[in-house]
């Protein structure tokens, strides 16, 4: 597996593969890797001969306030755990590679409306941070294949629209979302849980599957549905975000006969904000 920091070293070491006429895929990443980030190394090797994993802490997609400076950079282990899997290349770029112009003078990418709500509305600015990486990121590997994680869920709906709106010629798949035994979705924000709020996590996916389960046995009161789970949550010290059900297909209100939904859930345990959500096909 080789590790590059610069555009220069990854131009020509993607340049050597298409002269192979190989397949690329990239998975984005900002490190700190776990075995989430692991099953979209092994789905993306599905689709292409070469895969190149990105490891950048993007400083435009976190506000002010929010954990830039603490999250976690583990490169050197990050390394030894790509190592065991099928990835070729790491791409690990700095702030300077990404934003040659500097941060005040970058090019934005930004999607509008599907970024309004839910994570966009927690985290104004955030997903103008996403697209405007990850557009940089495509530009950059020009992959055939880009995968993202279902446990972001609006973020790959907002990737989706951006690569198909700018024409990339990438194909966006989706990975399932890994989760530990006890049903908590992997993170790299579940460091920062304590003991006690570790404990109380996996409360946010049981309540998901309830919801979910309300669904199949075709209850259909959304707005029940969803003041049940928030009361749920409250109970078992979570401070909600959001917690909505809506279409799959865009994340838009859907009608009672909707039968492809996505549940969205975004909660904090003191000061850790956990998110998730399933899809649910009645
Ligand atoms: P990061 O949080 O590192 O996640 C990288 C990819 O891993 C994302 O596509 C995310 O959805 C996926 N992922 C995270 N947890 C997962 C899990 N438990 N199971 C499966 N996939 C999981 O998301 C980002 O980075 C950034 O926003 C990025 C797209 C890299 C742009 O900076």
């Amino acid at each position: 597996m080789i590790v590059v920091h610069s555009k220069q070293e990854l131009a020509e070491q993607i340049a050597e593969w298409r002269l192979h006429d190989e397949h690329v895929a990239l998975v984005p990443t900002m490190g700190s890797l776990h075995a989430g980030h692991v099953a979209l190394v092994d789905l993306a090797r599905e689709h292409a001969e070469r895969v190149v994993v990105s490891i950048f802490v993007n400083p435009t997609q976190f506000g002010d306030g929010e954990d830039f400076d603490d999250y976690p950079r583990t490169l050197e282990r990050d390394k030894r755990l790509l190592k065991k899997t099928t990835a070729d290349l790491i791409f690990a770029p700095d702030v300077k590679t990404m934003y040659p112009f500097g941060l005040e003078m970058a090019t934005s990418v930004s999607v509008p409306r599907l970024t309004e709500n839910f994570c966009g509305a927690s985290r104004p600015g955030h997903f103008d941070g996403v697209t405007t990486v990850v557009a940089r990121l495509f530009t950059l590997v020009l992959p055939d294949v880009a995968v993202f994680g279902q446990k972001d869920y609006q973020q790959q709906l907002v990737i989706r629209h951006m690569t198909e709106d700018l024409n990339f010629p990438i194909k966006i798949i989706t990975g399932e979302t890994v989760r530990a035994d006890d049903g908590l979705a992997l993170s790299s924000r579940n460091s920062y849980l304590s003991g006690e709020e570790r404990a109380a996590a996996p409360v946010l996916y049981e309540t998901l599957c309830s919801t979910g389960q309300e669904l199949q046995n075709g209850r259909r009161n959304f707005a029940e549905l969803e003041a049940d789970a928030l009361e749920r949550l409250g109970n078992a010290g979570f401070e909600v975000d959001y917690y909505s059900i809506r279409r799959a297909l865009n994340m838009e209100i859907p009608d009672r006969d909707c039968d492809d939904l996505v549940v969205l859930a975004a909660a904090r345990l003191g000061a850790t904000r956990l998110i998730d959500n399933i899809v649910v096909t009645t």
